[in-house]
């Protein structure tokens, strides 16, 4: 569904800060997959995202998404199929809207005039209907601008926006990192419903070894641009974090434990 193929990144080439980030990288993902990705600072997470959203450009390869090769084409119209929510909750929202300007901005989004407003009343039901699985009460706010939610409340709107369209990907970087524990879990229970009810095929960066094992269908390990480890199937089914951490032993490199990492 998703194939990289080839894939190579070197940031400020010919320079003294040349840095090769991605040299022949590649990896094949299935349709619905829900992929939790880690990988210490640096390892090339974000950046990997940031290729397949056409955030950066790479320099060369393919990302091949439903047979179409995304590599030409810019990051706007790659948006009409890839979404995303990223760390920090004021990215995924616009702060001055209203919850429902937000919202019809994103039902827009791919159409012709998809920065319009253009709000539609006959929309209201459904997105109130979207809201009230959240369980946050957003669905009696439809009229309170995003910037006075919090930021969880604003991350959940994030996650709604990002899918209502149904994307083909859902791309998350770290998007429950900002949050408190205890709102961050709700933040990933809300996400897991979203995605296995909408079959939506997602790759989720988490620095939460608990997140990372007990969510998704395959767990990808980064490390220095490389795949390290990746666990699928019945062996992700029954992946622990002593198991885990056995991983790390055999590649005995400490390197990519950082604390970050293990006590999230
Ligand atoms: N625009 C850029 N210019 C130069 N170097 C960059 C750029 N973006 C990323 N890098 C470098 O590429 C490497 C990978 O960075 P990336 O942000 O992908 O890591 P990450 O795995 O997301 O780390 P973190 O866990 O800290 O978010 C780092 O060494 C970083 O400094
Ligand atoms: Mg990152």
């Amino acid at each position: 569904m998703l194939q990289i193929q080839n894939l190579y990144k070197t940031f400020q080439r010919n320079t003294i800060n040349e840095k090769t980030i991605f040299s022949n990288f590649k990896v094949d993902i299935n349709k619905g997959d829900f992929i939790t990705v880690i990988g210490s600072n640096g390892a090339g997470k974000s950046t990997l995202l940031n290729l397949i959203s056409g955030a950066i450009q790479a320099d060369e390869g393919n990302i091949i998404l439903n047979k179409k090769d995304l590599i030409q084409l810019p990051e706007h119209k790659r948006s009409k199929i890839i979404s995303r929510v990223f760390q920090d909750p004021s990215f995924g929202t616009s702060p001055s809207m209203t919850i429902l300007e937000n919202l019809s901005m994103a039902v827009n989004k791919g159409k012709k005039f998809n920065l319009s407003m253009g709000v539609y009343k006959e929309n209201i039901p459904r997105f109130k209907e979207v809201l009230s699985q959240l369980s946050l009460g957003l669905e009696n706010m439809i009229d309170t601008k995003v910037g006075m939610l919090s930021g969880g409340q604003r991350q959940a709107l994030s996650l709604v926006m990002a899918t209502i369209s149904n994307p083909d990907l859902l791309l998350l970087d770290e998007h429950t990192a900002a949050l408190d524990p205890k709102t961050s879990e709700r933040i990933v229970e809300l996400t897991e419903k979203i995605v296995l009810d909408k079959n939506i095929t997602t790759l989720m960066v988490t620095h939460n070894l608990h997140q990372a094992i007990n969510q998704g269908n395959r767990l990808l390990m980064l490390h220095q641009g490389e795949i390290i480890l990746d666990i699928k199937g019945e062996e992700k089914k029954s992946l622990t974090i002593e198991k885990l951490l056995s991983y790390f032993d055999k590649i005995q490199d400490n390197q990519f434990i950082s604390d970050r990492l293990l006590f999230s």
